[in-house]
């Protein structure tokens, strides 16, 4: 197994600061003492864990239930997450929202605001005939109101799905579908980079036929644009009451379905991943505390849109109900200018600031000495997600916006875990820029070879698995749990949680995560199922077979490029080059184009008839090509399939 990039021997360290070794939430005694209690009973210390961070409304008895895979925490207790979240918090008279918009108004809600909105909101569901078990679809941008739809869905135990509002309507249909959602809140249009986007008009598209089941669409009108009303739209304003209403926060049992978050997986159809209420607030909670050393004064802001597992875990589960203040920005990063993200920290005072490494590379891109002309002394933490990240990529984060001052926390985790698993802990881990450093205290990770036994020694790559059930795992996939079992525990005879990432250590014992094992790619942070691009590519009239491989690309983390034969070989290669682009864009969203295209009479295939991909992987990362071509039924179309569109 080949390491993704060669700084095996990365040998700057940098110590937690005297202050943080003093002043962090989580001490080394903390850890010592923590990593000791799990170690004598596990099952004791998590139900310490969460008698001592939720609030419950019955306490549990039993810690952990049900048949493997299928484990249930804390399953007899009873809890209500948005209460959890803002109504435990409102006597503290504290901003809970800070919103800037793309155009730079600015919103303040503060707890009690928060408190009302979702009583009134979660009011208006209730009128609408909306009741505990129900789907329903969140196809909003970041705003305070997608966080009021998140929060008053989990008041009323309602099941929240939210769609990332850059997806396109064939993929809204897709989840709408799948979840058979009965209400779907969208907005009637949004701006991204000054671009207008009408999400109403999407939602039309995606529900035109066969989706009865929908009753209701409710429009939260966040633009002047006029909204062109159907039978079964209705106004945000038309249903907030006028006056204050207060709904009682429903008890949940603590395995109920907090949410369903769709992912891909490396087939086509994207995975319904569910989280529970109880174990998945539980990670959130100690997560933000522990990794983001997270205080009562701190200014949260985490970029990531709501339509991701990192928008609802750090943007509004875990900091909320740690009470903290969360800033969210409804626009593009680099627009108007290069340095909107730094003049947003500087006006707001943010001191926890959360990003992607491809955002960090694209800032560090466009304006590496931007940060120089703003006062960052606010920030005290940072930290990155979603990819590996490259160690000069860290070093500039870690110079230019930390001031060598903060600490950056690069946090291993996924849809599937609810929670950040491998991450430094501020106070406590020398850093090491690229590496995720170690698993938290209860997370039991491993690498193992191909026949399940763990490789302990420095730089023998293997998959990343978990040995143990931990809270916020996932509760299955929606509806496929014959999926759930194969894709996530059958590998290694249903012994170990298989991650689907493969990693190595250090010398140190720090990890380092080296890529998938599967056919998933990582454009930009967010994860794509090569099969879904695939499925949109055959789909298109002129395509007769499409293979879809990653390359590392110096912004995006990693590259699409999609091999591509045709039904008819007369067609202009430009122009159908985009056509295609656009005809992805489409099925899926624009994440998903594929940066590079080749076409060829065939693609390369084995005797059996399987598309030879180690070839083509090859050929897009421009190496030699390895393995056995001796089936190749057409030699020539590796010169082909070497021209790039
Ligand atoms: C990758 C995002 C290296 C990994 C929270 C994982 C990372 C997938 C890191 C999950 C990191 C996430 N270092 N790789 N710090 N964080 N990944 O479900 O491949 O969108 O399996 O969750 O992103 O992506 P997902």
């Amino acid at each position: 197994m080949s390491i993704i990039e060669s700084n095996l021997d990365e040998k700057r360290s940098f110590s937690p600061s005297k202050d943080l070794k003093t002043n962090a939430n989580f001490s080394n005694e903390d850890f010592l003492s923590l990593t000791k209690q799990f170690k004598n009973d596990r099952n004791k210390t998590w139900a310490d864990l969460a008698n001592s961070n939720i609030l419950w409304d019955k306490s549990f008895s039993n810690v952990i239930s049900g048949e493997a895979p299928f484990y249930k925490w804390f399953c007899d207790g009873k809890l209500n997450v948005s209460k959890n979240c803002v109504d435990r918090h409102i006597s503290n008279s504290k901003s809970a929202i800070i919103y800037i918009s793309e155009n730079n108004e600015k919103k303040v809600l503060s707890y009690s605001d928060l408190y009302i909105y979702i009583n009134k909101f979660s009011y208006a569901l209730r009128e609408l005939g909306l009741c505990c078990g129900d789907r329903v679809i969140i196809y909003m941008p970041t705003i305070p109101e997608s966080i009021v739809a998140m929060l008053s869905c989990a008041r009323l135990g309602l099941i929240h799905s939210v769609v990332f509002a850059g997806f396109s309507s064939n993929a809204l249909r897709e989840r709408i579908i799948d979840s058979r959602a009965r209400a779907i809140i969208t907005v009637n249009a949004f701006k991204r980079s000054g671009k207008i986007i009408n999400s109403k008009e999407i939602v039309d598209e995606a529900i035109k036929v066969d989706c009865d089941f929908v009753d209701k669409v409710i429009i939260y009108e966040n633009h002047t644009l006029l909204t062109n009303k159907k039978t079964r739209d209705v106004l945000w304003s038309e249903i907030l009451p006028k006056d204050d209403k207060y709904i009682d926060p429903i008890s949940m049992n603590s395995d109920a379905l907090l949410f369903i978050l769709y992912t891909s997986g490396s087939t086509g159809k994207p995975k319904g991943i569910m989280h529970a209420s109880g174990g998945y607030l539980l990670n959130c909670i100690i997560t933000n505390k522990w990794v983001f050393d997270l205080k009562d004064q701190d200014i949260f802001w985490c970029t990531a849109d709501i339509g991701w597992i990192t928008g609802h875990s750090y943007v509004v589960y875990g900091p909320l109900a740690c009470g903290a203040t969360i800033l969210i920005y409804d626009g593009a990063p680099l627009f108007p200018h290069s340095s909107r993200f730094w003049e947003i920290i500087q006006e707001n005072r943010v001191s926890v600031f959360y990003t992607a490494p491809t955002a960090i590379r694209t800032l560090m891109k466009v304006g590496e000495n931007d940060p120089n002309n703003y006062n960052l002394e606010s920030l005290r933490i940072l930290g990155t997600v979603g990819e590996p990240i490259n160690p000069k990529a860290w070093m500039w984060y870690y110079e230019k916006v930390g001031r060598n001052l903060c600490p950056i926390v690069d946090t291993w985790w996924q849809t599937e875990t609810g929670a950040n698993m491998i991450a430094p802990i501020p106070g406590i881990n020398s850093l090491v820029p690229g590496t995720c450093t170690r698993p938290l205290p209860g997370i039991d990770a491993a690498i193992v070879d191909p026949d399940g036994k763990e490789l302990t020694k420095p730089n023998q790559g293997g998959d990343l698995v978990i040995k143990q059930p931990w809270p916020s795992m996932l509760a299955g996939i929606w509806g496929n749990p014959d999926r759930y079992v194969k894709t996530y525990w059958s590998k290694y005879s249903s012994k170990y949680y298989v991650t689907g990432d493969t990693a190595r250590y250090d010398e140190d014992g720090n990890i380092w995560i080296m890529g998938r094992s599967d056919d998933v790619v990582n454009v930009s942070g967010h994860r794509l199922g090569t099969m879904e691009i695939e499925s949109a590519l055959v789909s298109h009239d002129l395509v007769a077979e499409a293979a879809v491989v990653s390359y590392k690309h110096e912004i995006k983390g990693e590259a699409i490029h999609a091999f591509i034969s045709l039904k008819n070989n007369s067609n202009n290669k430009i122009e159908l080059a985009d056509d295609l682009r656009g005809w992805v864009s489409l099925k899926i969203g624009s994440i998903a184009k594929p940066e590079r295209i080749s076409f060829s009479d065939s693609l390369p295939k084995t005797r059996s008839g399987k598309i030879m991909r180690r070839l083509l992987r090859n050929l897009a990362r421009q190496e030699d090509i390895t393995g056995d071509t001796s089936t190749l039924e057409n030699e020539s179309i590796i010169e082909q399939l070497k021209e790039i569109v």
